[in-house]
């Protein structure tokens, strides 16, 4: 394992809220490796002392102790340095060596300055590893530019490009549902599956993040990644094995497949939108467009697309995509709706009403997985039968604590497991399907409606949200 982390942003809102809680749980745990060092490297002057005091009130929030915190702290020293010289860097990091892994948790500008820092530092020599959060780029030429000015610097094979969603718990079970169970494998592709649904709502804003959001909005920001991953996780053909490459190889081939969208069938598979002023959790909230940032192109918090994937096994099975910002709930889900038997023997419900079974696969807030079957209730007289969906229920909440996203994919990174990280030629894929959509919507003109914050977006979308929890499901 490798024992030096090299932190660049280390000041930044994703350190403090997700990789710094991330470590310190790790190193409760004793996943660290003994000697375990982090340089943390960000643009602000401040002394290793002043950055440990900083930390240490950020870690205080987590439910570890104080000692635990001091343990880890101990382990921390900061460097400073103007990221955006990659003559500065080599400088600043002089007596740092051995086994390496950087970890930029940084805007994607500075990728490539930051890189060619480290190579002039002796950094990224084997067994040296990279680290980058997304987005990689901002559309197909600038990740292309970016994959390719790292290529300069190491090899694809020690760098780990992160998409937090694949660190999930519940993510990982996706590829644990589909390929551990004959039952499902059996029925999952057009002839028994009519469409699905993959939705994620959040409540949260763009509050603070205005600059970033105004040059992505949601279908950079979250469609081109986490959306994405989650499709392919669903409709990727069985990989021979969990081998990174074997398992990459095969989501590669779903995003490829996917159907660029055009201007003229874009109006009618995609909606887009912009929350204005509203209540959330029935607290009031401002609305994007009067926080805008000026002179930028406006774009959506809310998105939400038709997919087709052409292939054997997907033809005709549309993938509803959809996600937003300041919607009424905070989910995740992904929700598989089958088509309905081929012929129905029974009074009630009448066929044409009979839900066909579902699989609900909820990633967020809970987890849990739940497949409706329909079944007859047993009631007091002896008369027809009569159905209804009842869920088979299958909970997963864990013996103890949720671990972060994060924990496992910084344990992966330090030990070189690059399984849960996507590989360039995904990100590129990804990113042509979502420069088809970004043109189509540029072509045709395409509105950005407003929806008020704490609503389940534009009216317009109602097609696209079919399978919103019912506040039953949304208690358990
Ligand atoms: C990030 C996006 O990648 O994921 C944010 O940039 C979004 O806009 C976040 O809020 C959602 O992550 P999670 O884990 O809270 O669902």
């Amino acid at each position: 394992m490798h024992d030096t982390l090299l932190l660049f942003g280390a000041t930044g809102d994703l350190a403090a809220r997700q990789l710094f809680p991330s470590l310190l749980h790790l190193s409760v745990d004793a996943l660290l490796p003994g000697g375990f060092r982090i340089v943390a490297v960000a643009r602000q002057p401040m002394s290793t002392e002043e950055f440990r005091a900083w930390l240490g009130d950020k870690l205080a929030r987590e439910a570890a102790g104080s000692d635990a915190v001091a343990a880890l702290l101990a382990c921390v020293e900061y460097v400073h340095v103007d990221l955006a010289d990659a003559a500065a860097i080599a400088p600043a990091l002089a007596g740092i060596s051995g086994r390496c892994v950087s970890y930029l948790a940084t805007p994607p500008y500075l990728f490539v300055t930051i890189a060619q820092g480290l190579k002039a530092a002796g950094l990224l020599e084997a067994p040296s590893r990279l680290v980058l959060e997304k987005p990689i780029g901002s559309d197909l030429a600038s990740a292309r530019a970016i994959n390719a000015a790292l290529d300069a610097c190491l090899g694809e094979d020690r760098i780990f490009r992160i998409d937090h969603y694949l660190g999930k718990a519940a993510v990982q079970n996706l590829l644990a549902l589909r390929f551990g169970n004959t039952l499902l494998e059996a029925v999952w592709q057009h002839r028994w599956i009519e469409s699905v649904d993959i939705l994620v709502a959040e409540t949260a804003g763009v509050d603070g993040r205005e600059s970033y959001y105004a040059d992505y909005g949601a279908l950079r920001d979250m469609v081109q990644n986490h959306v994405l991953q989650l499709l392919c996780l669903v409709a990727m053909e069985p990989p021979a094995s969990l081998d990174a490459d074997v398992l990459r190889d095969e989501k590669v081939k779903v995003l490829r497949a996917l159907r660029p969208f055009r201007a003229d069938g874009v109006g009618t598979e995609s909606v887009r939108g912009r929350y204005e002023a509203g209540l959330v959790d029935g607290e009031p909230v401002r609305g994007f467009q009067l926080q805008a940032v000026k002179g930028r192109e406006p774009v959506e918090t809310f998105v939400a697309l038709r997919a087709s994937i052409d292939n054997w096994r997907w033809a005709g099975v549309p993938f509803r995509l959809c996600t937003g910002k300041r919607l009424a709930q905070r989910v995740t889900q992904v929700v598989v709706n089958f088509r309905p038997t081929s012929h129905w023997l029974f009074e009630k419900p009448r066929r044409e009403r009979a839900s066909p079974n579902r699989l609900v696969l909820r990633l967020q807030p809970s987890e849990n997985i739940e497949l409706e079957l329909m079944s007859s209730l047993a009631g007091p007289e002896w008369g027809a039968l009569q159905l209804q969906p009842l869920p088979l229920d299958l909970s997963m909440e864990p013996p103890l604590r949720r671990r972060i996203a994060y924990e496992r994919l910084l344990l992966d990174a330090l030990n070189g497991n690059s399984t849960l990280f996507v590989r360039s030629d995904e990100v590129e894929a990804a990113w042509a399907w979502i420069d088809s959509i970004e043109s189509a919507w540029r072509e045709s003109d395409a509105p950005i409606l407003p929806y008020m914050a704490g609503s389940w977006g534009p009216g317009a979308a109602a097609d696209f949200l079919r399978n919103l929890p019912t506040s039953a499901e949304r208690a358990r």
